[in-house]
């Protein structure tokens, strides 16, 4: 192993940043040479590279967003684009890749490391925490804390006007930040994909709950629920005339969610995760996620971890009916 590329892909999530930093640095520890890999499988098939050393990752630790930019390539998607992408890391003599990014970045990479023989090793880098063999992922932690300060504010104002809000968080078909955020925001019901719900469930639970304690309420709702989001869920409750009198709003997250500065968590998750993927390449394995089990670093075959559902812990979802 003498070169390896790092590249982050798909949607980028705080923490990314010490990640690469934690890489790189690694391997030029271990005297490779490193090259970064800019917007994800687009630029691997452009051939946009960049030459790292220690000073290219030097005070970005504590940075959202990624210095290597990050893409959702519809190309590499295609046996034809793989090809043009090995094709071009062969031609800068890349041996090895350390890939930072979620589901859609890993089943990439196990594509073409299939396809094309490259070595890779993964790094999960998503905000949505939807991947087994890990029990966080890079910038889960951070985007639990921006919309936790965002739900505290809107209680504010939802208290102040006996409000019901629907408040909309990312997690694409998963509910691990809302059921994160329901228990950390005290929310008054959690709505996941992972658990079936009905509009006559929701609406009962919300009128008992504003009628017991005539007060605000707050609803997160995860945005791959099964009735389709807030704005929706809104909808349904507005067609019930009890609801008449209950004074609601709608607030979506969004991209929020995605930026700003890592949390401690996320910084050393996300140091640790990078510079072991270097050493995994240098064990020799291929083709694995490293991933934080119980706190020890475990390498997981790459194709388990988005082929292999990750379950939501049911306690959790318990626990917000018992303490709402
Ligand atoms: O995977 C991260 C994520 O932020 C999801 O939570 C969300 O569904 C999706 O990406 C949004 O993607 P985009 O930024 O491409 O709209």
């Amino acid at each position: 192993l003498k070169r390896i590329g790092v590249f982050t892909s798909g949607g980028d999530s705080p923490g990314m940043n010490a990640c690469i930093r934690a890489s790189t640095r690694r391997a030029i520890a271990e005297g490779l040479e490193v090259i970064g890999i800019k917007r994800g499988y687009a630029g691997m098939i452009d051939g946009d590279y960049v030459e790292m050393d220690r000073q290219s990752v030097s005070n970005i630790l504590q940075q959202g967003g990624t210095i290597l930019k990050s893409a959702r390539s519809e190309r590499f998607r295609t046996p034809e684009g793989r090809a043009e992408a090995a094709a071009k890391l062969r031609e800068a003599g890349i041996d090895a890749l350390v890939a930072i990014g979620g589901d859609g970045t890993l089943q990439g990479a196990t594509h073409l490391a299939n396809e094309h023989g490259i070595a890779v090793v993964g790094c999960p880098g998503t905000i949505d925490n939807d991947l087994f063999g890990t029990d966080e992922t890079i910038g889960f932690d951070t985007a639990l804390n921006t919309a936790l300060d965002s739900i505290d504010k809107i209680r504010d104002t939802a208290d102040a006007h006996d409000r019901l809000f629907l408040v909309e968080v990312m997690g694409r078909d998963t509910g691990f930040i809302a059921l994160a955020c329901g228990i950390g925001g005290g929310a008054e019901l959690v709505l996941i994909p992972e658990m079936m719900t009905d509009v006559i469930s929701i609406k009962d639970r919300i009128l008992s709950l504003m009628a017991a304690q005539s007060r605000s309420s707050i609803v997160v709702v995860a945005e791959g629920d099964e009735l389709g989001g807030a704005h929706r869920i809104r909808q349904a409750l507005a067609e019930d005339p009890a609801f008449d009198r209950i004074d609601t709003r709608v607030s979506v997250l969004g991209h929020i969610q995605r930026g700003g500065s890592p949390t401690a968590r996320d910084r050393v998750l996300a140091s640790r995760l990078g510079a072991a993927a270097v050493e995994a390449l240098l064990e020799g394995h291929d083709g694995v996620m490293v991933g934080i089990v119980n706190n020890d670093l475990k390498l997981t075959p790459m194709r388990n971890v988005w082929a292999r559902k990750k379950d939501v812990d049911y306690d959790l979802l318990q626990l917000t009916a018992l303490l709402s």
